[in-house]
């Protein structure tokens, strides 16, 4: 489904992606770990359209997206969830979860401001499945309560209503479980085989390790933005040059912080 190959992405100095390849199948949950700072958020920001990579090509079920824009990438089936919550804090949920659908929507500005009938049965539709979006994310009930109110938990859950009422093929999470207590975490990893149930491929960067090694089909783990390990959860957990980066870099903190910023 996703083959991305020889991405670099440099920042001045600094390459934070460097030379790493990818390949996902439909139906795969993927892990991506590594240390703070190993460029896991970068790839993403690549593999969606926010930069442009350096160097490299990525094929999204045989076509080449690389370097288009992001709106042209979600309309291809991409989604993602942010690592830092960006939602609508003043807004209602239910409205939160509707701008999710937007690169979809197609009756236009002028039909909308005219209350043509288009534009009035295309937003019953978006109501409709945002509804049904936040009932399979557990938020069922709360679609009229403002966004900013949530909790933590549960403002990440609205975040990954809105992705998943484009109706992605392939969702990418950026650390979804982040600040969250250990009943939480259960409930993102019913969550997420859910999703993968329902038809849709899932990348997943996490701080969890035990999460990931439970969740996942196959782990890649970046370090300096480099790819040192890529296998099924168990070879990378034991992979020597894993343990290094772990504990080599992150010497007094705690591995699966989770750690949010
Ligand atoms: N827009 C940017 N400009 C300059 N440097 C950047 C930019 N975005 C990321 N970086 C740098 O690139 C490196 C990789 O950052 P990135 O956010 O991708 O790491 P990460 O693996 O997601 O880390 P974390 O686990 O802390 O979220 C870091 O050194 C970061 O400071
Ligand atoms: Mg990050």
């Amino acid at each position: 489904m996703l083959d991305m190959q020889g991405i670099i992405k440099r920042f001045g100095g600094l390459t934070a992606v460097d030379n790493v390849s990818l390949k996902v199948r439909q139906g795969e949950i993927v892990g991506l770990i590594g240390p703070n700072g190993a460029g896991k958020t970068t790839f993403f920001n690549i593999l969606t359209g926010i930069y442009k990579p350096d160097e490299g090509t990525i094929a999204f079920e045989g076509r080449e997206i690389q370097g288009l824009r992001p709106y042209r990438i979600a309309r291809c089936g991409i989604a993602r969830t942010f690592q830092n919550i960006r939602l609508l804090k003043e807004e209602t949920v239910l409205d939160n979860v509707k701008v999710g659908m937007f690169h979809k929507t197609g009756a236009g500005l002028w039909a909308s401001i005219l209350g043509l009938r288009s534009a009035r049965d295309e937003e019953r539709m978006v109501t409709e499945e945002s509804l049904r979006m936040l009932e399979i994310v557990g938020l069922a009930g709360c679609e009229h309560e403002q966004a900013g109110n949530l909790s933590y938990g549960n403002q990440r859950r609205v975040e990954i209503a809105r992705a998943l009422v484009s109706r992605p093929k392939l969702l990418l999470l950026d650390e979804p479980t982040a600040g969250m207590n250990a009943e939480e975490v259960q409930e993102m990893m019913g969550l997420i085989r859910l999703i993968r149930e329902q038809g849709t491929t899932v990348i997943l960067i996490e701080h969890n390790v035990s999460m990931v090694v439970g969740l996942c089909d196959r782990i890649a783990v970046l370090d300096h933005g480099v790819k040192i390990a890529d296998d099924v959860p168990e070879a990378v957990v034991s992979h020597p040059a894993v343990i290094e980066a772990y504990i080599g870099k992150e010497e007094g903190e705690e591995v699966d912080s989770g750690a949010a910023h």
